[in-house]
């Protein structure tokens, strides 16, 4: 969750960088850490294979996050869940059925716009991407429960990068309130579904994450020595990094708006596609989304850009010596991703956004290039994201040609737009 670590991390690393080299020693949050920006040493430390590393994060991050998090646990429970959870967020059949929900969503949400002076893309991204987050995780559709799920994570969210001091009406006291809620909800849901388990005729498919966790025989096994929230502490903590997709897709906005070559590549492309299913009448399929070759170009260039994630922590659990650095007991390494992506010796002008600089490169093998980290703990929502990116991305330059207001980037407590970038937009009409 190095996406909550924001804007003094972002300059310490750039002046580190700058000042000092690849890899130099900071203080940070209030504790000594070494900084890499060298991509090689932060594979090894992604890597972990010694199991040297356990990850860090701020204290009320840490104060939100329960202590069976999958973000804090390691080894063997760690592993499980990973792979089980990783496999069902790449499975075929999730993407297929995320992918009409986010079509459908793109279509409906984007409908609205054309009566609107004025459409906020980063609020609309929100809600839309938050919409599929909770039908993945928890099989929540529109309604009670995912208004009460909406509005309590909004409230969780705005205290897990807060001053980490709890007392009634605090930030963070607040966010701990709203996890408890959130918690009570999901065990309501957890517990209606528990019949099912000790039947295994009864089972069916696999809905969500929530079933993923309750129903792998390893991690049941396990669970006798978890707590028994385990799984609903878990499905809340997902929901953070979930998020993340509202900055893709609402920077991808902003970076094609000022760039009117790739954007017009981009509208090419799609509206070939577009014309395509409108001939054969066939339905979109997810393989359609992903197989576009320069969207997937521009969705590489917005990660590289965007900078969502700008650096992840580990603390080292033993001294460690790695490519002759040595990282003390206890000390903290951030392996940041920010200054390898923005590293001109890397990348021709790295502050211009250049989609066919991805020509010929394959982004999933390039250690170089690491949105959604690495080793161990690879996002497993990682398709997902670059799914919905590909849907979003259709259907908006598909349907409208906008003109997008003064606004800037953010960096706190997460990478967003000022202004939520207000756009204007105007259908494209049908003939072109
Ligand atoms: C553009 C969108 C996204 C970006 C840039 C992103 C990035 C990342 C990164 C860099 C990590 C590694 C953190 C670390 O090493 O400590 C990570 C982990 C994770 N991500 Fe994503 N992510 C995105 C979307 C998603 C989505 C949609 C989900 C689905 C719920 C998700 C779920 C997770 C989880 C559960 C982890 C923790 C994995 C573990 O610790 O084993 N992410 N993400």
């Amino acid at each position: 969750m190095g996406w909550v670590v924001g804007l003094w991390v972002v300059m310490s690393i750039s002046f580190g960088w700058w000042w000092y080299g690849k890899v130099f020693k900071s203080h940070l949050l209030g504790r000594p850490v070494i900084v890499s920006t060298d991509p090689e040493l932060n594979k090894v430390i992604l890597q972990n294979q010694k199991g040297a590393f356990l990850p860090y994060y701020p204290k009320s991050v840490l104060e939100v996050l329960g202590e069976s998090s999958m973000f804090l646990m390691n080894g063997n429970l760690h592993k499980r869940v990973h792979t089980a959870i990783s496999s069902f967020m790449r499975s075929p059949s999730l993407k297929a059925q995320i992918t009409s929900l986010f079509e459908n969503n793109a279509k409906l949400f984007m409908a609205t716009w054309k009566d609107k002076p004025l459409v906020y893309v980063q609020d609309e991204a929100k809600e839309m991407a938050f919409q599929v987050l909770v039908k993945v995780l928890l099989s929540i559709g529109p309604g009670e429960d995912y208004n009460l799920v909406r509005g309590e994570f909004e409230v969780l969210m705005k205290g897990l990068m807060s001053i980490p001091i709890i007392f009634p009406g605090s930030k963070l006291y607040r966010a701990l309130k709203a996890k408890e809620k959130l918690m009570k909800l999901i065990n309501r849901i957890l517990e209606e579904r528990r019949p099912e388990l000790d039947k295994p005729e009864g089972k069916g498919a696999v809905r969500d994450a929530a079933d993923v966790l309750l129903r792998d025989p390893e991690i049941r096994k396990e669970a006798q020595h978890l707590p028994s929230d385990f799984v609903s502490h878990n499905i809340v903590e997902m929901m953070i990094p979930g998020e993340t997709v509202t900055a893709a897709l609402t920077l991808s906005v902003k970076f094609l708006g000022d760039s009117p070559v790739a954007l017009n590549r981009l509208v090419e492309e799609n509206m070939e596609l577009k014309r395509e299913k409108a001939q054969s009448g066939d339905e979109y399929t997810w393989m359609d989304y992903v197989s576009l070759p320069f969207t997937q170009k521009v969705i590489n260039e917005t990660l590289r850009m965007a900078n969502i994630i700008i650096s992840v922590w580990r603390r080292a659990l033993q001294d460690v010596e790695i490519k002759g650095y040595f990282i003390p007991k206890d000390w903290c390494v951030v392996a940041a991703f920010l200054a390898p992506n923005m590293d001109e010796k890397t990348y021709d002008n790295p502050y211009h956004f250049d989609p066919w600089r991805w020509e010929g490169k394959d982004a999933s093998v390039n250690t170089l290039f690491t949105p959604f980290g690495g080793g161990q703990r690879l996002c497993p929502g990682h398709e997902l994201a670059r799914l919905q990116i590909a849907i979003f991305l259709h259907h908006l330059v598909t349907t409208y040609r906008w003109v997008a207001m003064e606004d800037e980037i953010v960096y706190f407590p997460t990478v967003q737009m000022k202004r939520k970038l207000p756009i204007t937009v105007a259908p494209i009409s049908p003939s072109s």
